[in-house]
């Protein structure tokens, strides 16, 4: 694998020349579709963190050929658990060094369009969104494996507010790039994994086929587990809240409180759904802290968070605690995009000339959200070093 960008600059064109042919007759392209095998789609795990979307993808049938995160931890999880590391970060990658894929799935990083770390940078007077130059950036480098690999359906996820942020402007690029530029039809929906895990975590997913695709996002059971199936009988006592840390909480909350604010810690107990999981649990725990009779409370356990976000109990854990809330703070809730695997590989095993599949946009659909309208002509920003060769 090439590890340097100048390598990205002129990435050859790895089809054969009938694939270029064949594509060249068929814009919409329904003969090159025909050479995947819908039953074992090959899929990429971009910004993969500890595997989520690999795990999904993989209960549907689906083989991961190529996987990247940059974070050493992550890469130690992934290894123990898929027997492979992730390639590091994503721009030290050609783009014609990723293997030819049917699906690419990526959470990619949600941190420049998050409420807390918009607020955070525009109190730093740094830029947020496209303007954050590290961050924002990730996007576009998706937007060109996308662009030169042409896959027939992607799966993103990100944090429920990218569709707010910035006035609705970042999506807008987002969404413009992915239709507008590269021509794919795409569908969103803000889904909330309660009804699967006993966690309130909404995140926007967003899901998209080369070819014009009629696609429903799979339906959601309307009650979801409780926090007690999740729950590990008898918890290592270090888990429970020290006095000083508990009374600290409580002296802040008040504070709070007297001062008008919404701090407050998330004290649940077995019959209750928790808060959302943050990358930050390791901190202070403050978000989701389950009660006790006769003792202070206690954090969830790494094993326990695990659960929370729908992994397997056959989930390796071999990095520190820190690292393991940090890990599933970050991730997909699996049976989330299990069911979103499925939906998509079923999607795409019908024929595309099924005339469901050459509807564009149904006004009487309550999935209608295949276009978005926009007002303005999109720019679509292609970095030099990431860009096609003509
Ligand atoms: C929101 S997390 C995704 C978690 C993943 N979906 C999961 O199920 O665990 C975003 C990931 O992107 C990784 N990342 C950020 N910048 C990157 C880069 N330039 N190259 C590769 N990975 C990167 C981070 O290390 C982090 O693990």
């Amino acid at each position: 694998m090439s590890s340097k960008n100048t390598k990205r600059a002129k990435p050859k064109d790895v089809r054969t020349t009938k694939a270029v042919l064949k594509e060249e007759e068929d814009p919409f392209g329904s003969l090159q579709n025909s050479s995947i095998n819908p039953n074992a789609p090959r899929f990429i795990d971009l910004f993969c963190g500890i595997g989520g979307f690999r795990i999904a993808f993989e209960k549907v049938g689906g083989t991961c050929v190529f996987s990247s995160d940059y974070d050493k931890f992550s890469q130690q999880s992934y290894a123990a658990n898929f027997g492979e590391k992730p390639h590091g970060d994503i721009h030290e990658v050609a783009v014609a060094d990723i293997p030819a894929h049917d699906i690419l799935c990526g959470g990619f990083p949600c941190q420049p369009f998050s409420i807390a770390g918009v607020s955070k940078k525009i109190s730093l007077g740094r830029g947020h969104g496209f303007d954050d130059i590290k961050q924002g950036n990730l996007f576009f480098s998706l937007a060109d494996i996308l662009d030169y690999h042409r896959p027939a359906a992607f799966v993103l996820e990100n944090v429920k507010n990218l569709k707010g942020h910035d006035k609705g402007k970042t999506f807008r690029i987002i969404h413009d790039t992915l239709t507008k530029a590269l021509g794919y039809t795409v569908y969103h929906k803000v889904i909330d994994a309660k009804s699967v895990v006993p966690q309130h975590r909404e995140r926007i997913f967003l899901v998209g086929f080369r070819e014009w695709r009629h696609f429903e996002f799979p339906k959601f059971p309307d009650e979801g587990p409780k926090l007690g199936s999740i729950l590990e009988p008898r918890p290592d006592p270090k888990y429970t809240l020290s006095d000083h840390l508990w009374n600290y909480l409580q002296n802040y909350a008040a504070k709070h409180k007297a001062a008008g604010n919404g701090f407050g810690f998330g004290i649940v107990t077995g019959s209750d759904t928790t808060r959302t999981l943050s990358a930050r649990y390791h901190k202070d725990g403050s978000e989701i802290l389950i009660a006790q009779k006769g003792k202070n409370p206690r954090r969830l356990t790494p094993r326990e968070c695990a659960r929370l976000m729908g992994y397997p109990d056959s989930f390796k854990i071999e990095v520190s605690d820190t690292q393991a809330y940090r890990q599933f703070g970050n991730s997909v809730v699996v049976p989330v995009v299990e069911r979103i695997a499925k939906a998509v590989a079923d999607t795409l095993k019908r024929t595309a000339a099924k005339p469901e599949d050459l509807v564009l946009y149904d006004k009487h659909s309550a999935n209608s959200e295949a276009i978005f309208k926009s007002q303005k002509p999109v720019k679509y920003p292609k970095r030099k070093s990431n860009s096609k060769s003509p």
